[in-house]
């Protein structure tokens, strides 16, 4: 099974990606890196993995279909069974969504549906909660919006930093991708009309 990453900065969920893939542990095999910033760490990450790593400026097009367009030129040079959002900060149009739908995951700093959109973790702090996490879901047209997989739940402390809240986070982070990744790509977890199905699990 074939496995397709896009990035825009550190990677570093792109590198936990890497790690269980090392161990046998991802179900499929990353066979490229796209990133829409050449300055993205998370392209080193690739080159050091041996993955053909790919720099896709969003700047040298006139608008996000075109920009989305050459994406998917690229991205089905690879064939991939899956495509893993890793920090993938451009919004994808309809045309993209459409010719992948149920074949794209996505990682968002929050317990879905709380804190859509940017600043998750100091909007949590903000309003006092005493929860915040991750979620994986599917990539649908609602930004940030498609059927969750799976969330890890953090505790919030009393006096909690916004840097170590963001490190409990993205610890957790880490844990939840490889394993909704491998799910999908051994076939247990799709997309169904209603939201994520999970079929063949070992309960
Ligand atoms: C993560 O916090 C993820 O939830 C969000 O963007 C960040 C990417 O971090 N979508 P990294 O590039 O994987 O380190």
């Amino acid at each position: 099974r074939r496995v397709v990453v896009l990035i825009s900065g550190n990677g570093s969920n792109l590198q936990a990606l890497i790690d269980a893939q090392r161990h046998d542990e991802l179900g499929g095999e990353i066979v490229a890196v796209i990133s829409n910033r050449g300055d993205a760490y998370g392209l080193v990450r690739a080159k050091e993995a041996g993955i053909d790593a790919v720099v896709l400026p969003h700047q040298e097009y006139d608008d996000r279909e075109a920009y989305d367009r050459a994406l998917i030129k690229v991205i089905d040079r690879h064939a991939p069974d899956l495509i893993v959002l890793a920090g993938f900060m451009r919004i994808l149009t309809p045309m993209f969504v459409h010719r992948y739908a149920g074949r794209v995951l996505n990682i968002h700093p929050s317990l879905l549906p709380a804190y859509q959109g940017l600043h998750t973790h100091q909007r949590a702090l903000d309003d006092g909660v005493a929860e915040h996490g991750a979620s994986v879901h599917f990539v649908t047209e609602e930004l940030d919006g498609g059927p969750v997989v799976m969330q890890a739940v953090v505790k919030v402390g009393e006096n909690q930093s916004l840097e170590t809240l963001v490190e409990k986070v993205q610890a957790r982070e880490h844990l939840i991708y490889p394993i909704a990744a491998r799910w999908f790509l051994e076939g247990r977890l799709r997309l169904g009309a209603e939201g994520a199905l999970f079929d063949n699990m070992p309960l």
